[in-house]
């Protein structure tokens, strides 16, 4: 069992919906699983102790929330390399957030990342639930690999 921590931005709770529902196919899995909001990371030490990171950010004006972007500058210093990574994100229609958290999650952090961000305009259309399970479960089996 791998112990799984995800971090959300959220103003109307789309976000946060979406990470609880990637951390219920972690759970299937069997992994334990910490969801908690960013601005409970306030130093690189509350970021100690997983296998595997997710984190996730509501896009606004064509970019990821500002407490998000101050969490990444916090986590540069909490040595995630070679750990397992995703992204995700609420969006209505140009969804940045997400990419660019994956993007600096590979390019910065140098973590495993799971192949894609995880994008979605809601977790209650169009099979937005299933697919933010699959995404858990895509995770913990690339957990399982490592
Ligand atoms: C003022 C405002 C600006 C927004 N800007 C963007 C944007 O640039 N690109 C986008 O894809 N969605 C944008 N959205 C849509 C939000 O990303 C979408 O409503 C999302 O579900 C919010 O997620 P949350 O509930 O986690 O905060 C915007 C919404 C508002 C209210």
């Amino acid at each position: 069992m791998s112990k799984v921590l995800i971090v959300f931005a959220s103003r109307t709770g789309e976000t946060e919906a979406i990470g609880n529902l990637i951390a219920e196919g972690l759970r299937f899995s069997g992994h334990e699983v910490s969801v908690v909001p960013v601005k409970e990371i306030k130093s690189d030490k509350d970021l100690i102790g997983y296998d595997a990171y997710v984190l996730g950010s509501a896009t606004y004006h064509g970019g990821m929330m500002e407490k998000m972007k101050t969490m990444l500058f916090i986590a540069e210093k909490a040595g995630l390399e070679n750990k397992v990574g995703g992204a995700f994100g609420a969006f209505g229609w140009s969804g940045e957030a997400p990419e660019r958290i994956y993007d600096t999650m590979e390019n910065i952090f140098k973590m495993d990342m799971v192949g894609d961000p995880l994008m979605l305009k809601s977790s209650k259309l169009g099979g937005g639930m299933q697919m933010a399970h699959e995404y858990g479960k895509k995770l913990a089996s690339k957990l399982t690999d490592s």
